[in-house]
């Protein structure tokens, strides 16, 4: 299809998504771009281009091992913690309720901690100005129409959007700088044993690092999914020369990066496992059970045990994502004109992967509406047809995020199902709604009962 002059292709067979994330990488660099995002969004990793894109990643890379990780399970655990006291007051109470809010504001609670260094409970005090401030910046997207007619004739709303006043943006900028720097610059005054092990941390450390890796050790999806759990990648390749350092603005813009690519997609997983788990009690005793033993072997889960020690976790969760793939489609752009299994592809081409059609498809997955993580076993995956399973994307640009949003969803998980079950209730709404406005999420919301165990 087109917007304006521009083309749009969309595509879900298997080996032309192959060509294009990983044979054809050179020419599929970059997502689309409006060319609308502005400081400090612009700067994170997503929206970066060519040649800077692959020096911030391979700085980045190092601040998502799994050893980095590890530092900052307890951070989000005791994020956690206030959202099992907000749910103990449900299951004592008895009502239904929304529990997609929850997760919101659990989400929000994250994002504060673990990449803008400060704590918040968004529960308890919605009037916090981290609190406001991350609302009003998810109510600030371009309207719809507004967005066709910048698609379609960027030469002359781009330059006009960017000149044009908006005080709304600029103040969210504006607000979110100063935090940083301020936290920034209270870190710069401690003692290096002294300061939080928080993401913001990890990326001011591995700003002028010489641990930076190439390009063949970025695609993490694919480390994950073979189940390595102690790779770094940084200790398996020769460490490259390193890049240009991090400036301000980017580390700014990656602490940014955990707004725009993890919080909303983090807390529709929640959502979504949630309401699967509720409808399908005779999965969720059997995960139940596997929790239980987990925590008689474990007393604080660590990120390795987390990764060995819940195998129906994984299940449940790897068929969530593939019911409900909260980034249902994802881009890469055409730098050349080029050829894929014998289409033509003019440069400027923006190639677009149906990741809920392929996700769907009967052909790679018999029942699709059923909710089955037998899918998931280690035999099942190893009999796929690759890349007919992309809820983190693939190649070099896929999500970098992939290890620390497994970890978010299982930890949290597991602290919930460690106290409480989900159960279905008059005002679930079966089967779910689904709304597509950016991420895939629940239109509705997720209306559960929790019960204590
Ligand atoms: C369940 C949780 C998550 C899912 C399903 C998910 C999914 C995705 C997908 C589909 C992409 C596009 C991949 C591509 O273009 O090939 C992506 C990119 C990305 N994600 Fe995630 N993501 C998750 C959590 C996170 C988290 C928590 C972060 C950390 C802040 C994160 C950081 C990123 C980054 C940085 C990219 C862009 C990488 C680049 O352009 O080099 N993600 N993610």
């Amino acid at each position: 299809y087109y917007l304006g002059r521009r083309m749009f292709i969309v595509i879900s067979e298997p080996d032309m998504i192959k060509q294009v994330l990983v044979e054809n990488f050179s020419s599929f660099t970059n997502r689309m771009a409006t060319g609308l995002e502005c400081k400090p969004v612009a700067d994170s990793i997503l929206f970066l281009r060519d040649k800077r894109w692959e020096e911030v990643r391979s700085v980045l890379t190092s601040a998502f091992s799994p050893e980095k990780l590890n530092e900052m399970t307890p951070l989000i655990s005791q994020a956690c913690d206030l959202l099992l006291a907000h749910l103990k007051r449900y299951a004592e109470s008895g009502d239904a309720f929304d529990i997609q809010r929850c997760y919101n504001c659990y989400s929000t609670d994250v994002v504060a901690s673990v990449a803008f260094g400060t704590r918040v409970d968004s529960q308890k005090a919605p009037e916090d100005p981290f609190v406001q401030h991350c609302r009003r910046f998810f109510a600030s997207s371009i309207p719809k129409p507004l967005l066709v007619l910048i698609l379609s004739f960027p030469s002359i709303m781009v330059p006009l959007a960017r000149i044009l006043p908006n005080k709304k943006r600029d103040e969210l900028n504006s607000f979110f700088n100063k935090l940083i720097r301020n936290v920034i610059a209270l870190r710069d005054q401690q003692a290096a044993e002294e300061r939080r092990r928080d993401f913001l941390q990890m990326v001011l450390d591995a700003r002028h690092s010489a641990a930076s890796v190439g390009v063949e050790s970025f695609d993490i999806v694919t480390q994950v999914f073979s189940h390595e759990c102690s790779a770094n990648p940084s200790e398996k390749h020769q460490p490259r020369h390193p890049s240009k350092p991090l400036t301000m603005d980017e580390v700014v813009g990656q602490a940014f990066l955990f707004l725009i690519a993890g919080y909303e997609i983090v807390t529709n997983t929640l959502s979504f496992a949630t309401y699967l788990l509720a409808t399908n009690p005779d999965c969720q005793e059997r995960l139940l059970r596997e929790v239980d033993q987990f925590n008689e072997k474990n007393m604080a889960p660590e990120y390795c045990s987390l990764q060995e020690g819940l195998p129906y976790l994984d299940m449940v969760i790897a068929e969530t994502l593939r019911m409900y793939p909260p980034a249902f489609r994802f881009t890469r752009e055409a730098a050349q004109d080029c050829e894929l299994l014998g289409q033509r592809i003019p440069a400027g081409t923006v190639v677009e992967m149906a990741v809920g059609a392929l996700h769907h498809d009967p052909e790679h997955w018999p029942r699709p509406e059923a909710f089955d993580p037998e899918r998931f076993t280690a035999e099942a995956q190893r009999c796929r047809r690759p890349f007919t399973y992309l809820p983190f994307g693939a190649g070099p640009r896929s999500c970098l995020g992939v290890r620390l949003g497994l970890l978010e969803v299982k930890l949290t998980l597991l602290h919930l199902l460690s106290k409480f079950r989900f159960e279905v209730c008059p005002e679930t709404q079966v089967p779910l709604q689904l709304e597509s406005k950016s991420a895939l999420s629940p239109k509705n919301g997720v209306y559960i009962k929790v019960v204590s165990r």
